[in-house]
């Protein structure tokens, strides 16, 4: 059976992810990728969650209450400045991320994901990325302004060369109202 496009996300970031490890999701929302993460390294790691807003980081936190979470550091910063957060000591060594783009569903449509600074959150990320490590993007584009940024991350991803990476395009290309589609990078 073909999987769903979150349920994939998910399962490549549970087939690479190791206890222990720093990971990173680069835009929190509600949480609910934080608390997938945070299962995932466990007591002994870290998941460093990042979001603009103020909104998306108190949900998060409330839910990582209820969930009775600690492993996680909440930053209320863009992504694209992720590597003031990144301890020196894990480069080379994070185990992954991932990024829902697109906007906190039930909240403001007018703060959305940006080419500019996904691109630069990703060309950070990856360095700090373990070999085997993966960066998953789950693409939201039917709004305004996401057929720019999916556009603009295609092309950029495009050129990540391929002795390094594999990158995959992972989505259903018949349905309704432009569903969300994985971009998931791999350092080799
Ligand atoms: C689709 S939502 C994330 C949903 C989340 N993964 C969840 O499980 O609820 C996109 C989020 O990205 C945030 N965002 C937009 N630009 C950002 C940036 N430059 N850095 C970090 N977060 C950003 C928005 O505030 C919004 O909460």
């Amino acid at each position: 059976m073909l999987k769903r496009v979150l349920s994939y996300a998910h399962e490549l970031l549970q087939s690479s992810i190791q206890p222990g490890e720093t990971v990173i999701d680069g835009t929190c929302g509600n949480g609910k990728d934080t608390i997938v993460l945070s299962k995932l390294v466990g007591d002994s790691g870290q998941v460093l969650a990042f979001d603009v807003q103020e909104q998306a980081i108190e949900n998060t936190k409330q839910r990582l209450a209820e969930e009775k979470i600690s492993n996680v550091k909440l930053i209320h910063d863009s992504h694209e400045n992720a590597e003031t957060y990144l301890p020196e000591e894990v480069y080379g060594f994070v185990g992954g991320a991932i990024f829902n783009l697109g906007y906190l569903p039930g909240s403001d449509k007018s703060v959305i994901t940006k080419p500019t600074s996904t691109i630069q959150a990703v060309d950070t990320i990856v360095k700090y990325l373990k070999s085997g490590g993966l960066i998953i993007l789950v693409v939201y584009y039917g709004h305004e302004g996401g057929e720019a940024e999916k556009n603009a991350l295609l092309d950029h991803l495009r050129s990540f060369e391929q002795k390094n990476y594999n990158v995959l395009q992972y989505g259903f290309i018949n349905q309704k109202n432009s569903p969300p589609f994985i971009l998931a990078i791999e350092k080799k």
